[in-house]
């Protein structure tokens, strides 16, 4: 064999690169890390240590003289080397990767160490970026609260680490806070220190990368939502959150389990978080957080924690070796999450969902332009922010190669073998473009399979831009939107319209609907959106989905003030990014005025990552 094929079959280290990490994680690799914190609500800022066991990688190679870590915007107080406290050097901050935290390491001890102890002592700062400190006004009670937000580069800005996907630690955090406090990980209990607040402590026995370490902390209540599930949340969404939840968790995770390995991690908790949380959901391992949008009051948005816990498997057990790779844990979710929906609402909603799906990998690619290096699903991130990169392309089109990969291969009977045999093989450890592709080729070697795998244009799909074909999904969820939707677009009076257009339908078919408006050339006219609106109830949903694509077709059809602040209005009340962005480009094209007034006026209680993205929409 060669080194290649060894590496590809895992049995010798592949090494590999991270862009985005200034550390030296090719020399060490953190083993455990240890994480001792005090939430300073009054100061907005942790403070204490972590401790990282580290261990040397190329046993013998004493060559390299340092520990390099990654660090954002750290206060580091004091380094220690196994008890002896060393010199270290912080260097000039590079962006947008941070300041690399050099600790000179020329073996303290006469012996030749492979594995030491690093305790560093420090805190946050006011700049970090993976942490949103909340006012009691920002949530739905009168208590402070604090959450974090790792990926991609942001574990960085809360604990100097190694901090890219390639290097998977376990975790221990004892977390001191006047309030209760989730984290990655199981619960271990707590230890009350009456005015000095309790230590609450979890561990995560499982080997997890430095972007899924997470906490927060709040006034936070707890209900059961299954028998291996405990939801997180603020009193006041509790019970509405419950009843919508409970029906579900289980019936995903048996859906998930019955064609996957088991599900390793034991628990699968829920925090739904306040508004400002900037994403749908996060696959923290143990604790999935979510925005409190998911709650439509009839299960309709629910799928996001399918998704979360399809990344139970993929990226959390089996993790992309760098955010190049980033389609590897989305594209994979995606194709996970269709699966479940699949095995519980049946094939008709899995091929919806891949058309919502598809409509949004266009968007994505028609605002980057077809031949920007973030329409390839292997990006080249030398120098680049992965934030910046975020979009569908990794999910959709992560999922289409997948889903093309099945059809060729003869359907999911032939690829769900594979599906199991992928997530086992590479269990707890990181995989890259090159190896999910050899992984293919190793368990598909009969001759009409091979066949199959060589007429797939690998080249292409990998490291070519744009949109790949458009596969044919089975429409007979959709077909009903995109006529209605067809009438809309060539009708000249309201008249011929009804309530009963739209009866029975679900939240996605509302989408579908909406969607089609926005990208027909022939539905234009305000007056039209206005009668259609309140006819269907569109701006009374209680579905953030639904709204968000309302909003977005009055902004195409130039709607006006009334509608512009309706709008603005609503930007006070979320805080998920994939809403915030597009609405506030929206705005700034219709009314520059207004969407600076708006970002003015609710900026500051927008999570500083979206906060970020924002400005740089807007141009400011
Ligand atoms: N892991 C992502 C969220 C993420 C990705 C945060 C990259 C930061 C950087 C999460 O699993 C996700 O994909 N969330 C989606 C859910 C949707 C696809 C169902 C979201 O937030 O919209
Ligand atoms: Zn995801």
């Amino acid at each position: 064999m060669t080194r290649d094929t060894e590496q590809a079959v895992g049995l010798v280290e592949k090494i590999f690169r991270d862009a985005s990490s200034l550390s030296n994680y090719n020399a060490w690799k953190t083993v455990h890390t240890t994480l001792n914190w005090t939430c300073d609500f009054t100061k907005s800022i942790l403070h204490g240590s972590v401790t990282l066991q580290l261990q040397r990688r190329h046993r013998g190679d004493i060559t390299v003289k340092e520990i390099v870590l990654d660090t954002s915007y750290l206060d580091i107080k004091t380094v220690r080397i196994d008890g002896l406290v060393v010199d270290y050097h912080l260097q000039d901050r590079v962006e947008p990767l941070g300041s690399a935290l050099c600790i000179p390491y020329t073996n303290y001890t006469d012996s030749i160490t492979d594995s030491i102890t690093v305790v560093i002592d420090y805190s946050t700062t006011s700049q970090c970026t993976a942490l949103q400190w909340l006012l009691p006004v920002q949530t739905s009670g009168s208590k402070p609260y604090l959450f974090s937000q790792c990926q991609a580069i942001h574990a960085r800005s809360m604990l100097p680490c190694q901090d890219t996907p390639l290097i998977k630690s376990t975790y221990s955090f004892n977390i001191r806070s006047p309030y209760p406090v989730v984290a990655t990980g199981l619960s271990k209990g707590a230890r009350d220190f009456r005015e000095d607040g309790t230590i609450y402590v979890y561990e995560q026995p499982v080997p997890i990368p430095s972007y899924l370490a997470a906490l927060a902390s709040g006034d936070l209540a707890t209900a059961q939502i299954g028998p291996r599930s405990t939801l997180y949340t603020e009193p006041a969404l509790l019970l509405d959150a419950q009843r919508e939840l409970e029906p579900v968790i289980q019936n995903f995770i048996n859906a998930a389990e019955s064609f996957l390995p088991n599900y390793v991690w034991d628990q699968f908790n829920v925090l739904v978080l306040p508004q400002s949380f900037p994403y749908g959901g996060m696959e923290n391992p143990n604790i999935t957080f979510a925005t409190p949008t998911i709650l439509a009051g009839d299960g309709s948005n629910l799928d996001v924690l399918a998704h979360e816990l399809a990344h139970s498997w993929a990226g959390n057990l089996v993790t992309c070796a760098g955010w190049s790779h980033f389609w590897l844990n989305e594209g994979w979710t995606v194709f996970l999450e269709r699966k479940i929906v699949t095995k519980i609402h049946g094939f008709e909603e899995g091929e919806f969902s891949a058309i919502i799906g598809w409509k949004a990998l266009e968007g994505s690619v028609a605002g980057y332009g077809s031949d920007h290096e973030y329409t390839k699903l292997v990006q080249n991130l030398d120098g680049k922010d992965p934030d910046d990169a975020f979009s569908s392309v990794p999910y959709e089109k992560g999922f289409n190669l997948l889903y093309h990969i099945q059809k060729v291969l003869g359907g999911p009977v032939v690829f769900d073998p594979f599906v199991k045999f992928y997530f086992e093989r590479y269990a707890r450890a990181v995989v890259d473009t090159d190896m999910f592709k050899s992984c293919l080729f190793e368990f598909y070697h009969e001759e009409e399979h091979r066949r199959a795998l060589n007429a797939i244009d690998w080249e292409t799909w990998f490291y070519g831009t744009g949109l790949p074909s458009r596969p044919d999904f089975d429409t007979t969820l959709a077909r009903v939107c995109y006529s209605l939707s067809e009438r809309w677009s060539h009708t000249t009076s309201t008249t011929e319209f009804g309530r009963d257009d739209v009866k029975g339908w679900s939240a996605g078919q509302f989408i579908v609907f909406l969607e089609s408006l926005t990208s027909s050339s022939s539905f234009t006219s305000k007056d039209l959106l206005h009668d259609m609106a309140s006819l269907y109830g569109l701006r009374s949903s209680r579905n953030a989905e639904i709204l968000f694509r309302y909003f977005t077709l009055g902004i195409k059809c130039k709607s006006g003030t009334e509608v512009y602040r309706d709008i603005a209005a609503w930007l006070g009340t979320v805080g998920r990014m994939k809403f915030v962005r597009p609405l506030f480009r929206g705005l700034n094209s219709v009314d520059r005025a207004l969407a600076l007034e708006t970002f003015a006026k609710v900026g500051m209680g927008l999570h500083p990552i979206c906060r970020e993205m924002v400005r740089k929409d807007l141009k400011l």
